[in-house]
């Protein structure tokens, strides 16, 4: 989704800003633009292309424009409201190019704005709803940029992340959020302001969050918020964020898979009690006590999380859980009591259908609780309580490690909320010590990634294909059938296998491959009947099955191995193939597996 990079302090070069705004470019982007208040020359320059960051800064370059910039703004944008243009890019501003905004979110009342402003004599050169804050500020402007921005604030409806800054008030830097994430870092005499910490972390680690309806007024050698904020530090360092030699940050990111689970459970594990500990839960232990049913609700790659999570809660802490997506969640007029607890699942934090949806449980005086990647995210600060996945920076478009992190935290929150309802001391333990294990177990999986690869390179060529899975590891399905759309572009679907006969059966033939994810588990027998419906039909099956299950091979063309573990933990140990597989077939495809054509990493709009 869009970024934001903005910068006041020494007089810079601004080619600091276009590093920062590459350390975006893994959200996904269409366009980028940057603009900058030339001390020497007292003016703005501007610069807007379509396409890579790489063609705004041949452009930035090629210009002959002096380069230093004191303040600037830069943006990579992800088209909401008009097409893909230079115009359309950010920064937009002003008759007078006097005010540069870039801006994350939409103007719902843009259309209206826009046409009032008109009727006055503002000239529009874009389709985009920014545009319209530009001119906005450009009328309430009377010498001071802050006081412009918050009577242009009070007019628009909307969500947003901005950054302004104007010739007419050059030593100013200001920013404003609501429901979209910025942050300021803090460094010696010059404050970067960005929507994402990763844009800011070769600078300083210094952060401050700002929460919705702020504004801050940044000058060379001081801020200014609201009110007071707690300056925090982020533990991840630039390493982390970088690709470590993996060609594309998504093998690396499958390759860190065990390190996920292992950060998960890490210090989390009580295994003599048969329980586990997770602090951020303390606030809230006393209700969760009381409880009598769940709410699971996420987006994408993060929903499928959420699914399995209903399966272990149910099974295993006797609770019942309903699963929805975000986007649907939302507008439900869902039935709750003082005994239902929300739970919110999203790496980012920042997804905005989760959020409304989040926002929405609150309203109605819902518990609610977050799973969540980034520390300090939206989600993290407005759920009631919550447990870090703790996965790092997770950089390529499509979630992989985060969601091995997603499920290894939804198992540990199984036995804290089994064991304090009917979770025998026994089971508890089983489970703990088998989550235990589980990093290792994962890294034997990844050891099978250059057979992974051939089969890959086998299959790459079909266009369609099944991922069928039954209980736990139906989200899985669904999960691998995401993957291999979003990375390769193949069509894919998932479903139970149970559904076949309902339909999808018709589809099958000799070109239309299956994934079967057939663990020795209670739906074992279930599982291999379906696999054998498809035999019969001539199509091709990849099965994943446990380790020393030969018998499957008769019924397989092709199976790839995971080690025994506990049925509710399968899922875990079944993804990484899953993941993997996914991967060398978008690798040979020649796709840009780390940001998939038309996606985003965080989907901050509607
Ligand atoms: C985007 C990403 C997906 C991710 C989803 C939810 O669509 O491309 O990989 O699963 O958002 O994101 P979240 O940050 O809420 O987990």
């Amino acid at each position: 989704m869009c970024g934001i990079v903005g910068y006041i302090g020494k007089n810079k070069d601004i080619r600091i800003g276009l590093e920062a705004l590459r350390r975006l470019e893994y959200r996904g982007y269409d366009s980028a633009g940057a603009a900058w208040y030339n001390p020497e020359k007292r003016e703005i320059f501007y610069i807007k292309k379509t396409g890579r960051i790489d063609n705004l800064e041949k452009a930035i370059l090629e210009s002959n424009l002096n380069l230093i910039g004191n303040p600037f703004v830069m943006h990579v944008r992800w088209a909401t409201h008009g097409g893909v243009t230079d115009y359309n890019a950010h920064p937009h501003f002003d008759c007078q190019k006097e005010f540069f905004v870039v801006h994350n979110g939409i103007i719902e009342n843009w259309a209206e704005l826009k046409e009032k402003l008109v009727k006055e004599g503002h000239k529009f050169i874009s389709e985009c709803d920014t545009e319209v804050i530009a001119h906005l500020i450009e009328k309430y402007f009377q010498g001071n940029l802050e006081e412009a921005v918050r009577k242009t604030l009070k007019e628009i409806r909307g969500t947003y992340g901005m950054a302004i800054i104007s010739k007419k008030d050059p030593q100013k830097l200001v920013v404003a959020r609501l429901s979209s994430p910025l942050l300021l870092g803090i460094g010696q005499d010059e404050t970067l302001v960005a929507s994402d910490p990763s844009a800011v972390i070769t600078h300083t680690r210094q952060v401050i969050n700002l929460d919705d309806n702020e504004i801050a007024v940044i000058t060379p050698t001081n801020f200014h918020i609201l009110k007071e904020k707690p300056i925090i530090t982020i533990e991840w360092t630039p390493e982390e964020a970088q690709k470590g030699g993996y060609p594309h940050f998504m093998l690396k990111e499958i390759m860190e898979e065990p390190e996920a689970i292992e950060n998960a459970i890490r210090g989390r594990l009580m295994i003599e009690e048969g329980s586990v500990k997770l602090g951020g839960l303390d606030v809230i232990a006393e209700k969760l006590r009381e409880i009598n049913r769940l709410i699971l609700i996420a987006c994408g790659t993060a929903s499928y999380a959420a699914k399995v999570g209903e399966y272990m809660l149910e099974e295993y802490a006797g609770i019942p859980c309903e699963v929805d997506i975000g986007s649907e969640f939302r507008y439900r007029k869902p039935i709750v009591d003082e005994k239902t607890v929300a739970i919110f699942i999203s790496q980012s934090g920042e997804t905005a259908d989760t959020l409304a949806a989040l926002r929405e449980m609150k309203k109605k005086k819902v518990l609610t609780l977050g799973i969540t990647n980034v520390v300090g995210s939206t989600q993290a600060r407005e759920t009631d309580a919550g447990v870090y996945t703790r996965s790092g920076p997770e950089i390529a478009v499509a979630s992989t490690k985060a969601f091995l992190g997603q499920l290894a935290t939804l198992a540990l929150f199984t036995v804290y909320l089994g064991r304090q309802k009917e979770m025998a001391l026994v089971m508890g333990k089983r489970i703990v010590s088998e989550l235990a294990k589980l990093p290792e177990l994962a890294k034997g999986v990844l050891k099978s990634a250059s057979e992974i690869e051939k089969i890959a390179e086998k299959y790459k060529d079909f266009k369609n294909f099944w991922f069928i899975g039954r209980k736990y590891n139906l989200p899985i399905a669904l999960e691998g059938a995401l993957k291999l759309k979003e990375l390769s572009y193949l069509h894919a679907e998932g479903i139970g296998g149970g559904e076949l006969k309902h339909g999808h059966l018709a589809l099958i033939d000799e070109n239309f491959p299956t994934v079967a994810i057939c663990p020795s588990d209670s739906v074992y027998e279930k599982m291999v009947s379906n696999i054998q419906e498809i035999k019969a039909r001539n199509g091709p099956v990849i099965v994943i099955a446990t380790e020393g299950n030969e018998e499957i091979k008769d019924l397989a063309d092709d199976v790839i191995y995971i080690p025994k573990t506990l049925e509710m933990l399968t899922p875990i140990l079944a993804t990484v193939p899953l993941h993997l597989f996914a991967y060398y077939v978008a690798a040979k495809l020649g796709c840009d597996i780390d940001k998939p054509r038309n996606l985003a990493k965080s989907v901050t709009v509607e």
